[in-house]
């Protein structure tokens, strides 16, 4: 039984260890200021972010431009109408795309 637990526990954490980095750089970053995985703070929570573009193939490219200049209406109804502010160039493009890739997988 013991061994059974310390494996779940074990494999559980070698799947977070991603997201855990991931995280760290949404911290870094100021997003978490805005933003959780599952509750919506100033901004929409990630999860939702992630349903709402499930199977959209234009949605990445979108969201990264959105990431970097700013911009609202996307999420009036959650938000009421608060832009998310641009981070570019204060967060590196490579690190934007990371931290797309992280909400759009979610
Ligand atoms: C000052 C608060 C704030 C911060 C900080 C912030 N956001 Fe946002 N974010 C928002 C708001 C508000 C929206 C909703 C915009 C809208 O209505 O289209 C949003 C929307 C988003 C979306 C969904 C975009 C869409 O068009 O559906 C993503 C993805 C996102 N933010 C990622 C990030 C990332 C990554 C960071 C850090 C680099 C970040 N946010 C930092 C407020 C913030």
């Amino acid at each position: 039984m013991k061994h059974i637990i310390s494996a779940a526990v074990l494999a559980s954490s070698l799947i977070a260890a991603p997201a855990m980095a991931d995280l760290a750089l949404a911290k870094k970053s100021g997003c978490l200021a805005c933003h959780s995985v599952e509750k919506k703070v100033v901004g929409p929570a990630w999860k939702d972010v992630a349903t709402k573009y499930k199977g959209d193939a234009g949605a990445r490219d979108a969201i990264i431009a959105k990431v970097k200049k700013g911009g609202k209406g996307n999420w009036t109804e959650v938000t009421g109408g608060i832009p998310m502010p641009p981070y570019s160039p204060r967060v590196a493009d490579a690190d934007i795309e990371t931290l797309v890739d992280f909400v759009l997988g979610l």
